[in-house]
């Protein structure tokens, strides 16, 4: 597509009628300090989403900001609600960018109806949609819904969407790109040397790439100056030399986890072991690439994968296990889980079976759940199946799940404790004062605590210190106090930061 020459202060107009500001300011993990920030560094467009929490603090912002209402475009979203335990509870559902697509066809058209009402009722301007495929799209077409303004979509060089983004443009969808400063990872050789060309930031060159694509990007900063420079894009233009260069990186669906293999060797390089994949992560080919790459025997490292709800059932999880295997490039995976309990007594049971036959066969060594609460592994006791070796579930100071760690110690089953540091979200002065007096960094603490409450926890990171930091464990130890005082901070499933299924019927 053309470069429109765009400024900071054009718009697109959407099907709607209304205009949208070209570049947005993504709101996830943002307070209201960051927003305002952005309102000053001239974004006149915030994207934020009911379960990013921070709704209030957007208003709050806008509200001080001394700009009129209709001069900024606020978006929020709306999730899918399927994980059984209402509304509350299925805002907090951040874990895949498929959450939106969860809910099945029924209820994706009624929450688009409902939308289309409360336009209609004034409420809001205009009505789009996240991570929409093509059939989700001509799911609201066939039923005679008005096309949805916006479909906002993972968009970057590395994952470039080209169907959905083509039909998107020849249907008046505007497109808008999330992560699109690849979350910071921008060291590939490419970017660093068009970026140096330019004199720009490689940010400011994805940024461009994505204006020019004619895309809306929304680069999300807590950082004042990044604020700032991811905005300063109006003053050059990328050669279409260049925009092929990047154009030429699309890696398809697999682009999403550019950064899964490096991560992982960085890993193996910090001495981890254990590597935690998921067929809804889509990073089995790269996590299978990283452990050839790395040079250690298949043996002595342990690979879990997990079967998410859309694949449960007898045969597709039988496939499922195939096509997993296939993907790592494995005769067999160390652990294979059900990832969530979220189709059904039925289905959840059936897939159970499946995973125990072909670890029968070989293909797995153990098999295990995540997200199960006890009624779900009371399910399997009674069905007479196998006590599952894993439950994985979220677990950290806020969220302790008691009943079902209870659950688990006296069934021996290990559990497994995600978002163990928060999401990096660890400002909470009881972790802060721990971190001080041990001199060591709040995930270290977090991650103690895991340990010494006999947990296997599973933390996340893609930035090489990090991996390093989160695995220096083992030269110190909590007190029995300080553990009494980060148990002392659990809020039940209140205290859940991801979609947490575990009360699912
Ligand atoms: N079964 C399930 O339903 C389920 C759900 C969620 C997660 N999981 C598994 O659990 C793993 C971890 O969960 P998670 O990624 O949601 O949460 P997490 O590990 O608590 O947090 C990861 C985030 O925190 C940041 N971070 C990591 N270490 C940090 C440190 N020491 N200081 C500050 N920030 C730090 C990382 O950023 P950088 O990458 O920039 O370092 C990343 O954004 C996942 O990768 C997945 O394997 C499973």
């Amino acid at each position: 597509m053309s470069s429109p020459k765009p400024t900071l202060s054009s718009a697109v107009r959407l099907s709607t009628g209304n205009s949208m500001p070209l570049l947005g300011f993504g709101a996830f993990l943002n307070d209201g300090a960051s927003i305002s920030e952005a309102l000053k560094a001239g974004y006149r467009h915030i994207d934020t989403a009911q379960m990013y929490k921070n709704e209030a603090d957007v208003g709050e912002a806008v509200k001080n900001s001394d700009l009129n209402r209709e001069d900024i475009f606020i978006t929020t979203k709306v999730t899918s609600e399927n994980d059984g335990h209402g509304y509350d509870k299925a805002v907090k559902a951040v874990d895949a960018s498929l959450a939106e697509l969860r809910s099945g066809k029924e209820k994706r058209l009624e929450t688009y109806k409902a939308l289309l009402e409360a336009k209609a009722a004034g409420k809001i301007r205009s009505v789009g949609v996240s991570n929409y495929g093509i059939h989700h799209i001509e799911e609201i077409k066939a039923a005679g819904l008005e096309i949805p303004a916006v479909n906002q979509l993972e968009l970057h060089p590395l994952c470039q969407h080209r169907s959905i983004v083509k039909y998107c443009q020849d249907n008046g969808i505007v497109v808008q790109a999330y992560c699109p400063v690849l979350r910071g990872k921008v060291d590939l050789p490419v970017f660093q040397e068009i970026a140096s060309r330019y004199q720009r930031e490689p940010a400011q060159i994805l940024l461009r790439w994505s204006l020019q694509k004619g895309f809306v990007p929304l680069p999300k900063s807590s950082t004042p100056s990044r604020i700032q420079s991811n905005a300063n894009l109006y003053d050059f233009e990328l050669s279409e030399e260049d925009m092929a260069k990047l154009d030429a990186l699309d890696k398809g669906d697999e682009g999403a986890n550019y950064d899964a293999k490096p991560a992982v060797l960085e890993a193996f390089r910090a001495g981890y072991r254990h590597v935690d994949s998921a067929q809804m992560y889509r990073n089995e080919a790269e996590v299978g690439a990283a452990v050839r790459e790395s040079g250690l025997n298949r043996e002595d490292v342990f690979i879990t994968t997990k079967v998410a709800s859309q694949g449960h059932g007898y045969d597709k999880t039988l496939k499922g296990v195939d096509a997993s295997l296939a993907k790592f490039q494995f005769d067999y995976v160390d652990l294979f889980l059900i990832h969530d309990p979220l189709s059904g007594k039925q289905k959840r049971l059936e897939t159970y079976k499946a995973l125990l036959e072909a670890k029968a066969a070989g293909k797995i060594k153990s098999v295990g759940v995540s997200n199960y609460g006890v009624h779900h592994l009371e399910e399997l006791k009674a069905a007479g199946y196998e006590t599952p070796t894993i439950n994985q579930i979220e677990l950290h100071p806020f969220c302790q799940q008691k009943p079902i760690v209870d659950y688990c110690k006296k069934n021996g089953i290990i559990v497994e404790a995600y978002c163990p540091v928060l999401r990096g979200d660890m400002g909470h002065p009881v972790i802060q004062e721990l971190a001080s007096k041990y001199k060591r960094d709040p995930g270290q603490i977090l991650i103690r605590w895991s340990l010494q409450k006999g947990f296997v926890p599973l933390p996340k990171s893609a930035t090489p210190s990090r991996i390093h930091s989160n695995a220096d464990l083992y030269d110190f130890e909590l007190t029995d106090e300080d553990i009494a005082n980060l148990d002392a901070l659990d809020q039940g499933d209140d205290g859940a930061i991801s979609w947490n299924p575990v009360n699912a019927p």
